[in-house]
């Protein structure tokens, strides 16, 4: 069934107090939930209760103390008839956390037993209303033998514990903030911690924990730290208190996410705890940093405020996102964590926006609300809130933010009611602006730029794209910041911000004498893309000489998507091509001799357009030759700046290992070096690949020299990942690297490589990790995944096809790269949507993949 916004009605009954006993074991978990409930005033007088549960069965149930049997099921679902105001119901369940292969509700992982709950998880535990805006406050007691489960943990603080019979221990754990049921979470088993505290602003001490398996202590410093500056970063950006004596983390190597932010207890996937340099790569430790300050930071956009029904998820999660890049641009530098961003939102939010699965940030149906945990949700969701930011100020956003806060507290809310706070709080008059929250699609906006006397005038149109959900669309209101160059001075006189609100506007700025150069869409001020009518000389000069660091970097990514947007369309002789590389050249080559530059910021400046960025620029791509032509130019480029290239690498490899960013600087364009000749000098690149991987110190150093290696067919190519392999063999995380390299490597043999893997015996498909480390990166690896006879297609519609029945979840996350058939040139269009055929025959998938491959056929 469709489940519908419009339709959302309260439940009629509240819950205010909810008791859960477990008798915890990993083949059988009995659970003994007590929930007292009253008639919500709010809601429908109804003469039953429902309460969701799915794949459970209840073994006794008893009304106000008598055992009954005057119940119904509806589906997964228990029906209980209320005849009173107020009642007690108490239920107990049976389940085998060792057979959730799912990873959704109790399970178990390496004998540990943890729980996710967000979005539906809670039903497959006990039956319950699992719906976000419905909240109790809950008291958990957990039993379990003291050898299997020495650590027993809830959300919440610790109320009592002691020793039971026949070896085993319990604990009771009291969380006094209500909270929907998605936000539960327990955590038992033999888990080693490092502690850690904190004072916060109003002088409580909290305890933090950080608790992993043995073996993995040495490596949770960064994530304790990391959560100690999101503590004080909360207190001093957004006035953010924590609210509990203690704060629980508690890593977990099988789970579907990144992490989740339950009450005092939240559960990361270890990929996002555990790093030290050894292991982890620079990358890998911003990950880390990033991930544990949002899931803290949810501690109050999306707990002490939560959402009223899942429709609003971008509610607490775009504005969560918004929070931890702002957190993280703090912490490392604006311009680079900006740019990073962007990429992400462009290689993976604008496909989507522009696909089958386009939605708005705030939904207006589902089938499976798994599906809808998006890029555009996420990602698309923190821009639409930052642009309310760049239009408020800092100031007055901060004041929007503490009314929302303040007003909303203990409440699940809607992202009307945040609109509603920022309008009040921050003075913006959002009426227009409501449009982003329900127009799918990636606004296009055109610039023209004439001078005539003093005067320029920008004029500028904009369309947004029809989706499947809606074809005509209003325009709406886009927040763009500029500057004009004079082109002699190299400087401009300000920068302004001019809001867009209609399909054709025109802006005229005087004082020119000579037609200015024109910087737009500066720090990347609204989610849009742009068209400008400018000559290539003009991105040349803004390559070089722009003061918005992202603007610079976009107008290097312009040039080359320009050209080679022309190149793979056929639509360049020669000479042309040549002309557009030597426009390139010049801006590369200021780049690389830059002195005022920071190598981070180099690093970015050079990096290549990627694949699916190039192919959403043309209406039907055609893979192949967008990657001949990218990869044309990056040996064109490796070869004319060969010696240059190499000079860098030689001034950047005597540096020692740091964690400074000077450090991290120099890693980044080391590697991106190497890139560079290995397209345009394999023998020499190889050589000193080989040679940056036996004098690594550090996991970003090797993986880097790994990666440009695993593409080549040299010998070292060989010996290095054997090398690798044994070095790290155990070590779950990098393990997942070696997968990763060679599944997304430009080997023409990669597909081979993928295939042995699969089949290799690291390989699981009981582990999310690995799976994604595998076949993420192998859907990701354009050339490999594209390949002309349908190969790469059929690898992972098979995947889909055995891995739905074990984890559909995270099966129906890779249908995405064949949804975009629409958009591929027709001979492999035809295969990919032959493979999402094959898999919709199958007559038992998953809510979750069924839903994506029909919205993908269309
Ligand atoms: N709320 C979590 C986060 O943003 C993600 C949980 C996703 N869970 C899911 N079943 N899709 O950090
Ligand atoms: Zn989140």
């Amino acid at each position: 069934p469709v489940i519908r916004r419009e339709d959302y009605k309260p439940f009629p009954w509240l819950l205010p107090v909810t008791r859960l006993n477990f008798e915890l074991g990993v083949e059988t978990t009995r659970v003994t939930s007590t929930l007292s409930v009253e008639r919500n005033p709010a809601g429908d007088a109804s003469p039953t209760i429902t309460l969701n549960g799915d794949g459970i069965s209840a073994l006794t149930i008893r009304i106000d103390g008598k055992q009954t049997s005057e119940w119904t099921m509806d589906g997964g679902n228990l029906l209980l008839p209320l005849p009173g105001a107020s009642h007690e119901i108490e239920i107990v369940t049976e389940i085998d956390p060792s057979a959730n292969s799912q990873l959704m509700g109790l399970y178990a992982s390496n004998g540990m037993l943890c729980t996710q709950c967000e979005a539906e998880g809670f039903r497959r535990i006990t039956f319950f209303p699992d719906r976000p805006d419905v909240l109790s406050t809950y008291t958990v007691r957990m039993t379990g033998s003291q050898d299997q489960f020495p650590v027993l943990l809830c959300n919440g603080n610790k109320s009592a514990e002691g020793v039971g019979e026949n070896g085993t221990h319990w604990a009771e754990w009291h969380d006094p903030w209500p909270k929907p049921s998605y936000l539960f979470a327990l955590v038992a088993g033999d888990l080693v911690v490092n502690r850690g505290s904190f004072t916060t602003m109003s002088g409580r001490e909290v305890e933090l924990a950080i608790y992993v398996r043995d073996g993995d202590l040495d490596r949770t410093g960064h994530a304790m730290a990391s959560l100690i500056k999101s503590m004080k970063w909360d207190e001093e950006t957004f006035g953010r208190e924590y609210d509990l004596d203690v704060f629980n983390i508690v890593a977990v190597s099988d789970f579907n996410m990144g992490a989740m932010e339950n009450k005092g207890l939240n559960v990361f996937n270890t990929k996002y705890v555990l790093a030290d340099p050894d292991t982890a790569t620079d990358g890998d430790f911003d990950g880390v940093e990033g991930v544990i300050a949002h899931e803290y930071f949810h501690n109050w956009s999306g707990n002490r405020i939560t959402c009223r029904d899942w429709f609003q998820l971008s509610l607490k999660e775009g504005f969560t996102v918004l929070r931890d890049q702002l957190f993280s641009q703090d912490m490392q530098g604006e311009a680079v964590k900006r740019i990073e961003d962007v990429r992400i939102l462009r290689s993976v939010q604008f496909p989507e926006d522009s696909g089958p699965l386009a939605h708005p940030i705030r939904p207006d149906s589902f089938r499976e609300i798994s599906n809808f945990y998006t890029s555009t949700v996420y990602n698309k969701g923190a821009e639409v809130i930052r642009m309310m930011r760049t239009m408020c100020g800092p100031e007055a956003f901060r004041k929007g933010t503490d009314l929302y806060f303040d007003r909303h507290d203990g409440e699940a809310a809607t992202c009307e009611d945040f609109i509603l706070a920022m309008e009040e709080g921050a003075g913006l008059d959002l009426t227009q602006f409501r449009l982003w929250y329900s127009q799918a699609g990636t606004p296009k906006v055109d610039i023209a730029m004439a001078h005539d006397g003093d005067t320029a005038t920008l004029t500028v149109k904009q369309t947004v794209p029809p989706t499947a959900d809606l074809a005509d669309k209003l325009p709406m209101p886009i927040p763009l910041k500029i500057a004009l160059f004079n082109r002699e001075t190299g400087k401009h006189e300000g920068e302004h911000l001019i809001v867009l609100n209609a399909a054709e506007q025109t802006f005229e700025f005087g004082g020119f004498a000579q037609p200015p150069v024109l910087s737009v869409n500066r720090g990347f001020s609204a989610p849009i893309s742009i068209e400008r009518d400018v000559p290539d000389e003009d991105l040349v000069f803004l390559a070089a000489k722009d003061d918005d660091s992202f603007a610079r970097y976009e107008a290097m990514q312009d040039l080359i998507v320009r050209h080679l947007t022309a190149a793979s369309g056929g639509a360049l002789d020669d000479s042309a091509r040549e002309a557009a590389r030597m426009a390139i050249a010049q801006a590369f080559g200021s780049i690389l001799s830059d002195d005022a530059l920071d190598d981070s910021m180099r690093g970015e400046l050079v990096m290549l357009p990627g694949l699916t960025y190039l192919a959403e620029q043309q209406l039907i791509a055609d893979p192949a030759a967008i990657h001949t032509e990218r990869e044309g130019l990056k040996a064109w480029l490796g070869a004319r700046f060969e010696s240059e290239l190499v000079l860098i690498h030689q001034r950047v490899s005597k540096l020692p290992f740091g964690l400074d960013s000077a450090s991290r600087g120099a890693r980044k364009i080391k590697t991106q070096v190497l890139v560079y000749l290995a397209a345009g000098n394999p023998e020499l690149a190889s050589k000193m690949a080989a040679a940056q991987y036996n004098a690594a110190d550090n996991m970003t150093d090797r993986q880097g020299a790994l990666m440009v290696l695993t593409g080549l067919g040299t010998a070292a190519r060989t010996d290095k990942l054997i090398d690798f392999h044994r070095r790290y063999k155990g070590n779950e995380l990098v393990v997942d690297k070696w997968f990763a390299l060679q599944a997304s490597s430009l080997h023409p043999h990669a597909i081979e490589h993928v295939k042995a893997l699969a089949e290799h015996p690291d390989f699981t498909m009981r582990n999310p990790n690995r799976v994604r480390s595998l076949y993420m990166a192998f859907a990701a690896n354009p050339q490999a995944f594209h390949a002309a006879d349908g190969e790469g297609y059929k690898i992972i519609a098979d995947l889909i096809l055995a891995l739905d029945p074990i984890n559909p979840q995270t099966a129906a996350r890779f249908v995405p790269s064949l949804g975009r058939w629409r958009r591929i040139e027709p001979a492999r269009a035809a295969m990919m949507r032959a493979e999402l055929e094959r898999i919709a025959k199958s007559d038992s998938l998953s809510r979750d993949t069924f839903e994506q491959v029909t919205r993908s056929l269309g």
